[in-house]
């Protein structure tokens, strides 16, 4: 997609973090934007900014995980501004305690994880893609997984899970419109470490999925690290430039640093060998991505 003047684009999780510099992002090059959060005050912020800076914005209080709240949010949008052009799949969360093994994780992490992380991609494609195809125009759907929808191993089991699944639905709906030979480009934006509020996620978890035992700390290892690691980590405003770049060039993988790639060359390597494969710890991993 290369015309964006005066055109719609929608960002999901458009309150904080990326989706926030997505916003801006998209407003720079000409766009009217419809910032979709599930902290409303929080997109409230966002739309007023981007007004005051004199931006065309409205603010819309979504819960991704409910299929009918984003049907909602695509009845909105089209009716403000006529069509969307370009939806962004960000909002996202991680359940605190990343360090625990893969049986340690209560249900209502795996529900809420998969719930917002997968199907609310899901429940935007289901809604945009549809309204899209009828609109006959080129058009650009970007979903946001994660390198930790391609790397593999002991660390955040339940949010790399949901973010490999996003792989694969992204993957599928870029095959699907290439088939159809629709004007809809897609891109997987697989961030690396990004200094925003996503270990913060459990101010938006639902009282209904709260653990009875509570939400897990971190690991006191992360913690002595966390702060220092995230103060060094890539800016979202240089994450959505690179998403700008990719949507203009039709890119599908948007990997915002090459730090794993040794990694999931290994992972793939030992696949295709049948060997059993060596995986970094989680600690590992994060440590690769620090920009000093
Ligand atoms: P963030 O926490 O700063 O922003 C996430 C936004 O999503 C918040 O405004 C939050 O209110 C909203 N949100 C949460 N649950 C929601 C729901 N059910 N419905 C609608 N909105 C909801 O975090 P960040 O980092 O900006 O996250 C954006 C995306 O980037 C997420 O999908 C995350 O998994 C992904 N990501 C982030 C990385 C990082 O290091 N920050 C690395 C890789 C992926």
């Amino acid at each position: 997609m290369r015309e964006f003047q005066d055109r719609a684009a929608v960002v999901t999780g458009g309150g904080s973090g990326i989706g926030t510099a997505l916003c801006w992002r998209w407003a720079k090059a000409g766009m009217k934007v419809v910032v979709a959060d599930i902290d409303l005050a929080a997109a409230e912020r966002v739309r007023a900014a981007l007004e005051a800076a004199g931006h065309g914005a409205i603010a819309a209080k979504v819960d991704v995980s409910q299929a009918a709240e984003v049907e909602q949010l695509a009845v909105l949008a089209c009716h403000t501004y006529g069509s969307v052009a370009l939806l962004c799949n960000n909002a996202g969360i991680v359940p605190s305690g990343r360090y625990r093994p893969v049986w340690e994780y209560p249900l209502e992490d795996w529900q809420w994880a998969f719930d917002v992380n997968l199907m609310g991609v899901v429940h935007g494609i289901r809604s945009f893609v549809p309204r899209m195809l009828a609109q006959n125009t080129p058009a650009h759907i970007v979903n946001t997984a994660s390198v930790a929808g391609l790397v593999s191993g002991s660390g955040s089991p339940v949010y790399s899970a949901s973010k490999h699944a996003v792989v694969r639905v992204t993957e599928a709906l870029y095959a699907s419109l290439q088939e159809q030979g629709a004007p809809i480009g897609v891109t997987l934006l697989c961030p690396g470490l990004v200094n925003t509020r996503i270990y913060e996620s459990e101010r938006n978890r639902p009282d209904n999925l709260r653990p009875a035992t509570g939400a897990a700390a971190e690991t006191p290892e992360l913690q002595a690290v966390a702060a220092q690691l995230y103060a060094h980590a890539l800016s979202p405003e240089a994450v959505a430039e690179q998403v700008f770049d990719a949507v203009q060039a039709q890119r599908l993988y948007q990997i915002t640093s090459d730090q794993y790639d040794g990694v999931i060359r290994e992972h793939v390597d030992a696949l295709l060998a049948r060997r059993n494969p060596v995986f970094p710890s989680l600690l590992d991993l994060s440590l690769r991505d620090r920009r000093v």
